[in-house]
């Protein structure tokens, strides 16, 4: 049990910060360069907890992969048939794309496995990825009924493609079923009910493997090989990059510049919010990271009003709502979260964790069904809070405390997951 984390109250922010990678862009980096025949240099990798459960399970599966200066990787996988049966279980620790992308990969292959995770990760559902994978013949099991991890999957016989519409918008799910598709006898067409990220399908361009997208269908062909690039430059992550733009926002006196953020429109969902909300936000330079386009982006103190958050933009910012609600409690006027189930299966019930942790502090949230509704603004106090094991809550904590009263977050070492340096960047961004 690590000690408590004591951020302060401060009177600005300022500075310049480079945006860590992109988390959700590091896994299939390692994943599809594993597939390849020749070795893949990566850099910008986010070096974080999450991102090197996937190289763990990458490397028993006896894909190379080496560190180099500045944290630049070389993988080198032994081809697309190349991955071997792992001697151990697999660990996701916790992380949901890890377990979920892996078991798309791993239902194709000649051999078994089995994968597990943390105690939050053996919690959230499983089912939403097992059932398509079942439909094309894959067979994986979980317990309760193949509800949860661990997961045991079985080795492959015929793979088929298959014609899928998600009853949830998962970039996990749809990110495994294509990851299965590639090893099929058939083509697969998988169609959302609102686009999720699109990263495993810029990846698979950027190896070579042809997408074909028709509304909000994705059409993936069997291949036999992947044509890998000499190098993977990862973009900053927006979903971490947002705590610097929440914080700045609300803290008077604060000018950020935030450097190579990631701008794929199927994230961008918190630059559109918060400046609807009436943030000063200018994102400028941009340009190309591989197949995904990079900005760098100013952000300066503003006043903010409420704002209606519908289930139309939630997948575009599943994972900013917790910080999202600090904006609102900073905003004039009331804000409306709906259509955001999705969020109490993540790595803790985040409604409800927002709720009492920021209530902690004097927030009055109201949790509904699918959402929050937020009046503000509100007047928050000092107190010690939890982060449920969420780096996602830990951080957004700390947004609060660092523009109000301050705050103690207790278990604050799960920023590891995603943002290991967070708090010492926050230290040296602020202004007293
Ligand atoms: C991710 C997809 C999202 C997101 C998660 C990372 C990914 O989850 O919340 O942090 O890398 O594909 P879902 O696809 O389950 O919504």
């Amino acid at each position: 049990m690590g000690e408590n984390m004591k951020v302060t109250g401060t009177t600005g922010l300022k500075g310049t910060v480079n945006i860590p990678g992109d988390k959700s862009i590091s896994h299939r980096s390692i994943m599809l360069a594993g597939l390849a025949d020749t070795p893949v240099k990566i850099t910008n990798f986010l070096h974080a907890a999450d991102c090197w459960s996937t190289i763990d399970c990458m490397r028993a599966l006896r894909v190379r992969v080496e560190q180099g200066d500045a944290g630049v990787l070389t993988v080198t996988g032994n081809g697309f048939y190349g991955l071997r049966e792992p001697h151990e279980v697999l660990d996701a620790g916790n992380s949901g794309t890890t377990i979920r992308l892996m078991t798309g990969l791993l239902g194709v292959q000649p051999f078994f496995s089995v994968m597990t995770g943390d105690a939050s990760l053996r919690k959230r559902p499983m089912a939403r990825v097992i059932t398509p994978l079942a439909r094309m013949g894959i067979n994986v099991k979980g317990r309760e009924q193949s509800r949860y991890a661990p997961l045991a999957i079985l080795a492959a016989e015929q793979i088929q493609g298959i014609e899928y519409d998600m009853p949830v918008a998962s970039a996990q799910v749809k990110s495994a079923i294509l990851l299965a598709a590639l090893f099929a006898n058939s083509p697969t067409i998988v169609t959302e009910p609102m686009p999720s990220r699109d990263h495993t399908e810029r990846m698979f361009e950027t190896f070579g493997i042809p997408v074909k997208r028709e509304g909000n269908s994705i059409i993936i062909e069997p291949v036999q090989k992947v044509d890998a690039p000499e190098q993977i430059d990862v973009p900053g992550d927006i979903s971490s990059a947002a705590f610097w733009l929440v914080a700045a926002s609300i803290i008077p006196n604060s000018q950020l510049v935030l450097v190579n953020v990631g701008i794929n429109p199927t994230r961008t969902g918190i630059l559109d919010i918060l400046t609807q909300m009436g943030a000063d936000i200018t994102v400028t330079n941009e340009r190309w990271s591989g197949r995904e386009p990079v900005a760098d982006i100013i952000v300066r103190s503003a006043k903010l009003q409420g704002v209606t958050i519908g289930a139309e933009i939630i997948p575009r910012l599943i994972d900013e709502i917790p910080v999202l609600t600090v904006a609102a409690l900073f905003a004039e006027g009331q804000t409306i979260v709906t259509g955001a189930e999705e969020l109490r299966v993540k790595e803790t019930d985040r409604l409800k964790a927002v709720v009492l942790e920021l209530g902690k502090m004097g927030a009055a949230i109201d949790e509904t069904a699918d959402g929050l509704i937020i009046n503000g603004p509100q007047k928050i106090n000092f107190a010690s809070c939890n982060s449920h094991h969420d780096h996602r809550m830990a951080m957004a904590l700390a947004v609060a405390g660092a523009a109000a009263q301050g705050v103690e977050i207790e278990e604050p070492d799960c920023v590891k997951i995603s943002y290991p340096d967070f708090f010492s960047i926050l230290a040296a961004l602020r202004q007293e």
